[in-house]
């Protein structure tokens, strides 16, 4: 296998508008951003993805893009972010950015044209209709087709209204988003994170859906499921309604045509997928270099071994069937998702299963990916206050609750700020001061902060303190570079009986570990059997410990335990 430095590669998923507030607006930017390289350097990871950082309507904070090839005033100049980007690879890090192909702003210039009239050079740069063709709903805000005036005519969006869909039918369309591409690998970043990429393409005959439900009810459906098994059919739910708006296969030709884009380039320049269709890793050397295993994060509730056996034994065997260059690539959080702090969490013992979460990251046979914050311990703070959202899917949706007369505001409200992404978007909290060093003090900041900065969920109150979370991250991450197996190695489950561990190896060129981690708040014993008794040498241990205890071919694990043997 030839190795590139993606393969070993921590991603961390800055959210720029959260991050640091250099000028004191109140909203990340570069200059903040730029200050915190030496952070991230000292943290330990490898590579940066930049949410959207372009000029947008911000109706979905910066998945709204006006302009492909700039800055969005907010986060500074062009200037800044290439010295934000120098700054980054100064101190070794990668960065990489997010392409959103799939619709514009509607306040794009390129919208603004198509818009004016049938026949003007960008009329077809969109998918227009006269009439609405069929019943599809669009995932953030009701019926997927928009009336406009100046047309006569009704345009598709999978977003919300403000986000037309691009023709990606239309060569002309195809070449624009190529140099915009091009724009920004000139200026030497490093790759692509493709946004919501299988929504490329519809299905070529409109077939309508068949469900007897719109975007309403279904978010309804969602609002009141309670249980995994309520849960589980709401997710089919929705993908019985998209079905036809997602995943044509002409997506595969775009992504070839993109890497061949890619590979002009040196330097290794990568592409990973905001989807976990394997297929669009090509044959392993003609589409994308990576797409996330989003199976994995599906759990509300603490992880536990047999979901994570489960999720690795089908995805390492899909990824084999793709082609044997296929390389898995771990998350459990993003802007997208609640925070992994309370997400995996059971309210008892959140702090020790926030170690157990970044430890699978981190050994797990992929490329990790993390989310600013989760390294402190962020959590979700719901916002109850329908007037504060700044999610506009979220909005839609409360607006949708409060027409039915019967339905209590308050009730709306909070309904509205638990579906909200802007739970798990707050700004960071990097101290105990006012505004927790986000921004200066006495402004307001584009989210509220959570209250939780002032105990302890910062940055400064954690870098110091040899038991904090963050000292735990840094810790992993050193060991992660230190040990090849843990990043090159192959994975095997360690199979011992006891379902509250999960036990596995990770071997590269000769050299293997054994990680143990005790899911449960109790002592678990772990037998071993034939050649995994050979793992004798503690090389690491979340609990306390003699280093040069030697261990035999039954273990005891302590509460939570996270440990890592050599032979
Ligand atoms: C992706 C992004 C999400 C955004 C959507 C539309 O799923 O992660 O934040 O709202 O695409 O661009």
């Amino acid at each position: 296998m030839d190795y590139k430095w993606w393969h070993s590669a921590v991603f961390y998923q800055i959210y720029p508008r959260s991050f640091a507030d250099g000028n004191g607006d109140g909203i990340g930017d570069f200059i903040g951003m730029t200050q915190k390289i030496g952070y991230l350097k000292e943290l330990g990871i490898d590579a940066i993805w930049l949410s959207p950082h372009f000029p947008s309507s911000n109706w979905d904070v910066g998945y709204d893009i006006k302009d492909y090839c700039d800055v969005a005033p907010e986060y500074g100049t062009l200037e800044d972010f290439k010295q934000f980007l120098a700054a980054a690879h100064q101190a070794g890090i990668k960065l990489i950015l997010d392409l959103v192909a799939n619709h514009t702003s509607d306040e794009h210039p390129w919208f603004v044209e198509s818009r004016e009239s049938r026949d003007n050079p960008k009329a077809d740069w969109y998918v227009w209709a006269d009439t609405p063709p069929n019943n599809w709903q669009s995932c953030f805000d009701g019926d997927a087709w928009t009336y406009c005036p100046q047309r006569d005519q009704y345009y598709y969006h999978f977003f919300m209204k403000q986000q037309p869909d691009l023709n990606w039918r239309n060569p002309e369309v195809i070449n624009a988003m190529w140099q915009v591409v091009r724009f920004w690998l000139d200026l030497g970043v490093d790759g692509y994170r493709l946004d919501a990429i299988g929504t490329l393409y519809e299905d070529t005959d409109l077939t309508p859906h068949s469900l007897p439900y719109s975007l309403a009810d279904v978010r309804k459906m969602e609002g009141d499921a309670i249980t995994t098994e309520e849960q589980t059919k709401v997710s089919q739910v929705f993908g019985d309604l998209f079905k036809f708006q997602v995943g044509h296969p002409d997506v595969h030709d775009r992504m070839k045509e993109l890497r061949l884009v890619l590979d002009e380039y040196n330097g290794d320049r990568m592409l990973v997928g905001e989807d976990e269709n394997p297929d669009y890793l090509g044959n392993g050397q003609d589409e994308l270099h990576l797409v996330f295993n989003f199976p994995m994060m599906r759990s509300d509730g603490p992880l536990t071994p047999m979901h994570i056996i489960n999720n690795q034994t089908q995805r390492l065997s899909q990824l084999a069937n793709v082609s044997s260059a296929s390389w898995p690539c771990n998350t459990l959080g993003n802007h997208d998702s609640p925070r992994v702090y309370n997400r995996y969490g059971d309210g008892k013992h959140d702090a020790e299963l926030a170690r157990i979460s970044i430890a699978l990251m981190l050994t797990l046979k992929g490329t990790p990916f993390l989310y600013n914050g989760e390294e402190i311990g962020m959590t979700d703070l719901i916002i109850e206050d329908a007037g504060l959202l700044r999610d506009t899917m979220a909005t839609w949706y409360y607006n949708e609750m409060v027409k039915d007369p019967k339905m209590d505001k308050l009730a709306a409200a909070r309904k509205a700020g638990i579906r909200s992404r802007d739970k798990n978007r707050t700004p960071m909290q990097w101290n105990d001061e006012e505004n927790a060093g986000f921004s200066a003090k006495g402004v307001t900041t584009w989210l509220p902060i959570n209250p939780n900065f002032q105990n302890g969920i910062n940055v400064a109150s954690q870098e110091n303190d040899p038991n904090s979370l963050l000292t735990f991250y840094k810790k992993m991450l050193r060991l992660r570079k230190n040990h090849p197996a843990l990043k090159f190695g192959e994975y095997d489950l360690v199979p011992q009986g006891n379902e509250k561990v999960f036990c596995f190896t990770r071997a590269f060129q000769g050299n293997a570990l054994l990680i143990a981690i005790n899911f449960s708040a109790s002592q678990q014993k772990v037998q071993f059997a034939g050649k995994n008794t050979r793992f004798r040498t503690i090389i690491f241990s979340s609990a306390q410990r003699a280093p040069n205890e030697v261990t035999k071919s039954e273990l005891v694990l302590g509460s939570f335990e996270i440990l890592l043997l050599g032979e």
